[in-house]
């Protein structure tokens, strides 16, 4: 069966799980983690080479200093706890967005597992943290213009492919389906340049309700689904015969 070779995720809905429950938001979010487990668990199973969650947007800087902070010692103790995990599985460990913002204890657990698990090939787990599309596309831009500047780049050699290995994503292939969880159907600044033709799956669950058999909907949906880049259905056929 046709699997995506990269999948990625917008986890939704630790908030709305936990006040439904009555409990603080940070509840949901610690459950979320262990959903987070599962299902990088399950993905490594299943043989899904790329995997990247969006675990925390730039604009989530925004809420209240206590979930901020829960939020990063969450990050913190999944990383120590998982490492060894990760290690074992042969899952390499990337993150993408402004890593600089987060708290220096963060950064140096997070640049640690990156290290430690570099020569892991089995899959590939990105960690989009304080990440933005939209930041990620101009950090970018500001770059190839100071290599403009410097003489060193002629504009017109600008193209897709040194876009692309411009981003934070650079070496990543383009996911090949994009699930957002909790029945919200919005991008939220996610991937926006390599989503342009990332097949899309909206699931009512909440994160923390984001099972396996949730994750399988999602992976027979997207095997049914015909990508055709914008080609005809007949075109394709005839591809699929060379
Ligand atoms: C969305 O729920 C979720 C987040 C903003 C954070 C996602 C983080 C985790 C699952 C845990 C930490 C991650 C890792 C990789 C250890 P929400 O709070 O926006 O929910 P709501 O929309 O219902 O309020």
């Amino acid at each position: 069966m046709r699997l995506p070779q990269h999948l990625a995720i917008i986890m939704d809905g630790n908030g709305r799980w936990a006040e439904q429950r009555r409990l603080p938001r940070i509840a949901g979010h610690r459950k979320g983690v262990e959903t987070v487990q599962q299902i990088v668990r399950s993905c490594r199973e299943k043989g899904v080479r790329y995997l990247t969650l969006y675990a925390f947007s730039s604009e989530n800087w925004g809420r209240p200093d206590e979930e901020v902070g829960a939020l990063m010692s969450l990050l913190g103790v999944y990383l120590r706890r998982e490492l060894k995990t990760m290690l074992r599985e042969g899952i390499q460990l990337r993150v993408i967005g402004e890593i600089s913002r987060l708290p220096v204890e963060v950064q140096g657990v997070l640049a640690d597992a990156v290290a430690r698990t570099a020569d892991r090939s089995a899959m590939t787990l990105t960690l989009a943290l304080s990440y933005g599309s939209r930041d990620e596309l101009l950090r970018a831009m500001r770059q190839l213009g100071n290599e403009v500047a410097a003489g060193r780049l002629d504009p017109a050699q600008i193209d897709e492919a040194v876009l692309t290995e411009s981003l934070d994503t650079a070496g990543l292939p383009d996911p090949d389906l994009l699930i957002r969880t909790s029945g919200e159907m919005r991008i939220s600044n996610f991937l926006l340049w390599q989503i342009a033709y990332t097949e899309l799956y909206f699931s009512d669950a909440f994160w923390p309700d984001f099972t396996e058999e949730e994750l399988q909907r999602a992976l027979d949906e997207y095997a049914r689904r015909q990508r055709r880049f914008g080609l005809t259905g007949s075109q394709l056929r005839r591809e699929d015969h060379h």
